[in-house]
């Protein structure tokens, strides 16, 4: 049985392309069950001190403060912890991810918990699982002469490898907001069509 972690962070719902050709993939991967995270509908915290305090401290000396503010972090990692297959749908705000994607990834990119340091190396701990990431850019360009402005694709890939999720597909749909969705959308549709399920 796969299960399907779903994050969503285009603050749209109505005509929103991120999360349309998400729906795609997601009937692609057919999974059994899907676990949704629907970041605009609602938000994660930004990190609270009281977090990173508990974050960075011994799991042994936690008390009640420490268990209730990693609370919610934990159960972001939980959810991650029981994905097969993770599926961020993101668009491009300012040439980076939305704050709503960036305030889930620092919940759960954790000490111990996604990634290890043994005083010399990071490892990662988030193993056997793919990821696919669907882009929406209003512009176009961003494999190309775009390419140095794009902080979304290599700054999610990086991130998803750093935590151990090394399998990382990105479908990127470019030039929304400059008439070439309908043609970006028809290679994002091919290239979700070639996806093994
Ligand atoms: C606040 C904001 C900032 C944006 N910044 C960029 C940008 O830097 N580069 C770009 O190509 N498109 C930018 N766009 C356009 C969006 O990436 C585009 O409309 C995309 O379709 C949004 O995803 P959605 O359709 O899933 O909501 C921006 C849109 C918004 C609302």
């Amino acid at each position: 049985m796969t299960t399907l972690l779903r994050i969503d962070s285009s603050s749209r719902h109505d005509g929103s392309w991120s999360r349309r050709i998400g729906d795609e993939l997601a009937a692609r991967l057919a999974p059994k069950q899907t676990i949704l995270r629907d970041l605009a509908l609602a938000p994660v915290p930004h990190v609270a001190a009281e977090t990173i305090g508990a974050f960075f401290s011994d799991t042994s000396t936690y008390g009640a403060a420490e268990r209730a503010a990693t609370a919610l972090s934990d159960s972001l990692l939980a959810e991650v912890a029981a994905a097969d297959d993770i599926l961020i749908t993101v668009p491009m705000y300012n040439f980076g991810i939305p704050s709503a994607l960036k305030a889930w990834i620092d919940q759960v990119v954790r000490l111990g918990r996604s990634f290890s340091f043994d005083g010399q190396a990071f490892g990662g701990l988030i193993k056997g699982k793919r990821a696919f990431v669907v882009i929406a850019y209003g512009a176009a360009g961003y494999a190309g002469d775009l390419k140095a402005a794009d902080f979304v694709a290599p700054y999610l890939t990086f991130v998803l490898n750093f935590i151990g999720i090394t399998d990382v597909t990105v479908i990127p749909v470019e030039g929304i907001n400059m008439g070439q969705g309908e043609v970006a959308e028809a290679a994002a549709r091919a290239s979700i069509a070639t996806l093994a399920a």
